[in-house]
């Protein structure tokens, strides 16, 4: 169980996150929603304890996070990052030295090493690029990268900050898929996006912030609905929702189900 308790958080003296009460544990894929800068980046810091809140609590199974560099590292296993810029997690030229680091830092045999590496990289698509330099890899390889390097911890939860930045339209479209066989294999996912179409469809619960403070939480088809409240956090809604609304159209969570049933009806009207 991963969850905040009235957890604020300053950088020197700006303060950035307030009065955060969140649960993680509910649903499959939580997402993290707000403008630049509303303090997405920080609050998934604060849940690994890379920062500590001046004031409430991470708590970690229902205990707050201790701060000890052994408690951190166990805690790490459990809630692995990928963080928004891949660079920061990239540390050797090869990708499987790079994806097995962590492993051999907790002292498991190499065969188990191999297998794990390599069940990561089929998971991110991979595989077609592994014997490549990780520095001639394009900014989305690099993030697939980044992501198998966190799942071969095989940790509950991942937490990916932005994952879509910077991909394009079939990049996008990947990520989406890797996200998807990530939560099918069991896991506890939690999203920090501005991408509102990605975060519309493919999270269960949503967390809206707004310079830091909670503004909306919900399931994401009423949250986007409430449009004042997306605009004064600097949102707008997902496009099959504005669908919906302007045009009356059915409400989907995927482009692929809309064009199902706009197809059925053509159908059905001949
Ligand atoms: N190391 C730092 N020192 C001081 N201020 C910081 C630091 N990192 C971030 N900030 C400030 O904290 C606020 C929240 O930043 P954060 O990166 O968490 O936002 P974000 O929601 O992740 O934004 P984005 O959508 O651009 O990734 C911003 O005002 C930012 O300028
Ligand atoms: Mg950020």
């Amino acid at each position: 169980m991963l969850t905040t308790r009235h957890l604020c958080f300053s950088y020197q003296d700006e303060a950035v996150l307030q009065d955060l009460t969140l649960d993680f544990s509910q649903h499959a894929v939580t997402g993290l929603l707000g403008a630049n800068g509303c303090g997405k980046s920080t609050l998934l810091m604060n849940l690994t304890g890379i920062l500590r809140p001046q004031q409430g609590a991470v708590l970690w199974q229902g205990e707050p996070l201790c701060y000890d560099k052994g408690s951190l590292r166990a805690l790490r296993q459990r809630v692995a990052t990928v963080f928004q810029d891949p660079e920061q997690q990239i540390f050797y030229t090869d990708i499987d030295s790079d994806i097995a680091f962590s492993l051999h830092n907790l002292g498991l045999d190499k065969p188990l090493i191999a297998q794990r590496v390599d069940r990561a990289l089929t998971l991110v698509d991979a595989q077609g690029f592994r014997h490549k330099a990780i520095q001639h890899l394009s900014h989305g390889q690099k993030k697939r990268v980044a992501i198998a390097g966190a799942l071969v911890m095989e940790a509950e939860y991942l937490l990916l900050d932005e994952p879509t930045a910077g991909l394009d339209p079939s990049g996008r479209q990947q990520m989406i898929a890797i996200i998807e066989r990530i939560v099918a294999e069991g896991k506890r996912v939690i999203i920090s996006s501005h991408d509102i179409d990605l975060i519309y469809s493919i999270c269960d619960h949503l967390y809206v912030l707004s310079h830091g403070r909670l503004v909306s939480l919900g399931e994401p088809t009423q949250v986007f609905m409430q449009q004042e409240q997306l605009a004064a956090a600097g949102l707008v809604q997902p496009w099959l929702v504005k669908l919906h609304g302007e045009l009356g159209l059915p409400l989907c969570k995927t482009e692929q189900q809309l064009f199902a049933l706009l197809r059925q009806r053509n159908a059905e009207k001949m």
